[in-house]
C-alpha cells in the first residue's frame, strides 16, 4: 500500500504536487457553475470553531455563495455558529431556516442534499462517514484534516477518494500548509533537487495543549465524550493525529512518500485526570522511509514547557528550516543561504483553501484531489500513535491492514461508547509493551 515501493522518489513528487497544490490541470466539469452566475450553495457538518471560521472564508472568497443548512450533533452549537455568519452575511446569504438546522447524529445527510459545497468539520471520527456520504451525494468538498481516527476510517476514506476522482468531485483537506506561499515556494525548490536527496528530518509539535470539557452530571456518557471530544480516540485520534499530522503530513510531502515502519515512545505524564480520557499528553517517534532515511517526530501537550512546532530537514547536499510562521529557509551543507522565502507576502492558508476551491468551482473546473493524501498522512500520525501505543515496531502494512474499530457499535445519546471510566472515574489508556493496536 505504500506507493513509495513502486513510484521513483520524483514522480511521487510530482504527483503529490498535482493532488495537494492545486495544480491539476483544469478538466471541464459540465455543472451548475459553469456559466459562472449561479448561486453555489454550501452547507456546514460540525458548526464548531473550524466549520465556522470555514463559512467565513467561503463567504470571504467573494464567490456567490448561500449558506443553506447547518448541521450539527448539538444545538447549541448551532445557534452559536448561526449568530455570527447571519449577522456578519444578512439573510440574503444565509438561509437557513429551522427546518434546515440538523441537529443529532444523522443530520448530516439531510443538510447535504441541498447544497453544491459541503464542509465537513465535526470531530475528526466522524468524518468518514460524511466524507463517503458527501461523495455519494455528488457534493464538492471542503473537508477538515485529520480524516480519520483509525485504520478503518482511513480505509473508508480512501475508497471514497477513489469515487471522488471518479466523479470529479473537488475535494479540498484542511493541510492548510499545502496552500501557504511558504511551504510551496520552498518545498518546490526541495522537489527540484535544491538539498539533494532527503536523509532526515525532525517535525514537532510541542505546545501548551488545548481546552478540557469537564463532565456535568446531567450528561449521559456519550454527551460527555461527544463534548469533551479531544480526550477519546473514536473522536480524536489523540494529539498526534488531531494537531501533529500537519508537520508528519509536511514530512510526507518533502520525503515524497509514507513510511514503511514507526518505533517510539509516548505516555501520560502531566495530563492525567478524569476530563482527560486516554489520550496521551507526549510522543517522540522515528518514522523510516522506503529509502531508508528517517524522520524523527516529536508533540507534546506541557504547558510551560518549551514551544517548538515547525520543521527541518537535512538532504545530501544542504539542509530546510520550514514553519507555519512563514519561514522557509534553504541552506547548503556549509549554513550558506540558498533560498529565503519572503515573508511580507504570504496570504492567510485557511483563506487561500477556500479562494482556489470556489475559484474551480465557480467555473465548472475540476483541481482539487486532496483527499488521499489527506488519509495517508493521517494513516502516519496513527501509525506512529500505533507505536507509541504499543511500544512495538509497526509497519505501514501492518497499521493500515489494523482491524481495531474504536467506533462505537451504535451512535445514540443513550448508546455506550466503547472506553468506559473505571469507579473512580478515570479512563483506561494505553501502556506500551501491553496494548495491542493491530
Ligand atoms: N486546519 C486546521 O488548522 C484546524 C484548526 C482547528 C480545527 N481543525 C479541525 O477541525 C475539526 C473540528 O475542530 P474544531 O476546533 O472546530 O472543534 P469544535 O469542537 O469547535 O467543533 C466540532 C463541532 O462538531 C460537532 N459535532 C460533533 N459530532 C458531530 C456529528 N456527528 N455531526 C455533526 N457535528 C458534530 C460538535 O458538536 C462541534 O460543534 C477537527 O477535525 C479539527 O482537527 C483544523
Amino acid at each position: 500500500m505504500n506507493n513509495q515501493k513502486n513510484n521513483p522518489r520524483r514522480d511521487f513528487l510530482k504527483t503529490s504536487a498535482l493532488v495537494t497544490g492545486g495544480l491539476m490541470m483544469p478538466f471541464s466539469m459540465p455543472g451548475a457553475f459553469a456559466a459562472g452566475s449561479d448561486v453555489i450553495k454550501l452547507a456546514v457538518i460540525g458548526c464548531g470553531g473550524r466549520g465556522t471560521g470555514a463559512v467565513f472564508q467561503a463567504f470571504e472568497t467573494g464567490h456567490n455563495i448561500q449558506l443553506v443548512a447547518m448541521a450539527d450533533a448539538f444545538r447549541d452549537r448551532i445557534d452559536k455558529s448561526y449568530e455570527p455568519i447571519f449577522n456578519k452575511y444578512g439573510k440574503d446569504k444565509v438561509n437557513v431556516p429551522e427546518d434546515r438546522k440538523f441537529v443529532g447524529f444523522d443530520g448530516y445527510k439531510e443538510a447535504m442534499k441541498d447544497a453544491d459545497v459541503v464542509i465537513l468539520a465535526s470531530p475528526p471520527g466522524f468524518r468518514p462517514a460524511h466524507f463517503e456520504e458527501a461523495v455519494r451525494q455528488g457534493k464538492q468538498i471542503f473537508m477538515e484534516k485529520p480524516v480519520a481516527t483509525d485504520a478503518i476510517g482511513i480505509r473508508r476514506v480512501l475508497a471514497a477518494a477513489e469515487e471522488a476522482k471518479r466523479k470529479k468531485l473537488n475535494v479540498v483537506v484542511g493541510l492548510q500548509r499545502h496552500y501557504q506561499s511558504n511551504y510551496r515556494e520552498t518545498i518546490k525548490r526541495i522537489q527540484d533537487g535544491a538539498i539533494g536527496d532527503i536523509v532526515a528530518g525532525q517535525v514537532y509539535w510541542n505546545d501548551g495543549g488545548v481546552w478540557v470539557n469537564p463532565r456535568k452530571p446531567e450528561q449521559t456518557e456519550m454527551e460527555y465524550q461527544m463534548r469533551n471530544w479531544y480526550y477519546f480516540n473514536w473522536l480524536c485520534g489523540d494529539h498526534i493525529t488531531e494537531q501533529h499530522v500537519h508537520n508528519i503530513d509536511v514530512a510526507n510531502w518533502v520525503k515524497g512518500g509514507y513510511p514503511v515502519k514507526a518505533e517510539g515512545t509516548g505516555g501520560r505524564t502531566i495530563r492525567t485526570g478524569k476530563d482527560h480520557g486516554e489520550i496521551f499528553d507526549h510522543h517522540s517517534i522515528t518514522f523510516t522511509y522506503a529509502d531508508g532515511s528517517t524522520i524523527f517526530s516529536e508533540c507534546r501537550h506541557f504547558p510551560g514547557a518549551h514551544n517548538r512546532v515547525d520543521e527541518t530537514f537535512q538532504g545530501t547536499k544542504g539542509k530546510v528550516y520550514l514553519s507555519a510562521g512563514n519561514h522557509g529557509v534553504i541552506t547548503d551543507r556549509s549554513g550558506n543561504e540558498i533560498y529565503t522565502h519572503n515573508r511580507e507576502n504570504n496570504p492567510n492558508p485557511y483563506q487561500v483553501e477556500h479562494d482556489e476551491l470556489f475559484a474551480a468551482i465557480s467555473k465548472g473546473e475540476y483541481k482539487f484531489a486532496d483527499a488521499e493524501n489527506g488519509a495517508k498522512s493521517t494513516m502516519t500520525s496513527i501509525l506512529g500513535r500505533y507505536a507509541t501505543y504499543s511500544g512495538k515496531v509497526i509497519t505501514w502494512d501492518e497499521a493500515l491492514n489494523s482491524n481495531i474499530d474504536l467506533m462505537p457499535e451504535r451512535l445514540a445519546w443513550d448508546a455506550m461508547p466503547k472506553l468506559l471510566p473505571n469507579a473512580d472515574g478515570f479512563y483506561p489508556h494505553a501502556i506500551p509493551g501491553k496494548t495491542k493496536v493491530i
